[in-house]
């Protein structure tokens, strides 16, 4: 049952949605423009508000699904709940639709937490929206994001299996970041709004 949840979870995350709106409302591939990366951060800026908002719920609404497939198959056995979810955070980022060339995983992430550790990723999202609205860096809020909700995870007691999720999320995070840790480090980071 793990194994058919993690392809479930993972061909769900392969739906890139920000590439599809592209496609079929911009006529445009979504990675070829502004900073080449599949998500809502780079809808926004494209395509306008109103596709970003809908990349980002159908994003999120994927982490949500995912993890509710392995929840419902694997009876609530958490290991194959969590890895449902990892799944599909993977799937996003490389997905296997679309030339394994997908996005940074962060609306799919807040999907999947939300399940798992809603009371963490809220605490961590409300300090993310802060910091993008004060800097407008989404990269930097989407950073600051993954890497406190494990954190508040052990403050609230979470239990270890949701807080090694969140540390692994993280990890992927901080990973499909890289070069917007550079950038940020150089002071050349893409601010929300320009290209
Ligand atoms: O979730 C992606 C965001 O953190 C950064 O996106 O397009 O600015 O690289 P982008």
């Amino acid at each position: 049952m793990l194994i058919l949840c993690v392809i479930i979870g993972y061909a769900l995350g392969s739906i890139s949605f920000s590439t599809l709106v592209g496609r079929w409302f911009g006529k445009i591939d979504i990675r070829e423009h502004g900073s080449g990366n599949a998500g809502a951060t780079n809808t926004l800026r494209i395509l306008g508000a109103r596709y970003a908002i809908l990349v980002l719920l159908a994003d999120i609404a994927k982490g949500v699904v995912a993890v509710g497939i392995g929840i419902g198959l694997g009876h609530g056995n958490p290991w194959v709940t969590y890895l449902s979810g990892l799944a599909a955070i993977v799937g996003h980022n490389w997905p296997v639709f679309f030339g394994f060339r997908g996005g940074k995983g962060i609306a799919t992430t807040i999907g999947v937490l939300l399940v798992v550790m809603p009371r963490s990723v809220l605490l961590a999202g409300l300090v993310a929206v802060v910091l993008i609205a004060l800097t407008r860096y989404v990269s930097l809020g989407a950073l600051v994001l993954t890497i406190l909700t494990p954190i508040l995870g052990i403050v609230l007691h979470s239990g270890t299996g949701k807080v090694w999720l969140a540390v692994a999320v993280a990890v992927l995070s901080i990973w499909r970041h890289r070069k917007n840790i550079g950038r940020l480090m150089r002071g050349k980071e893409h601010r929300v709004f320009s290209k």
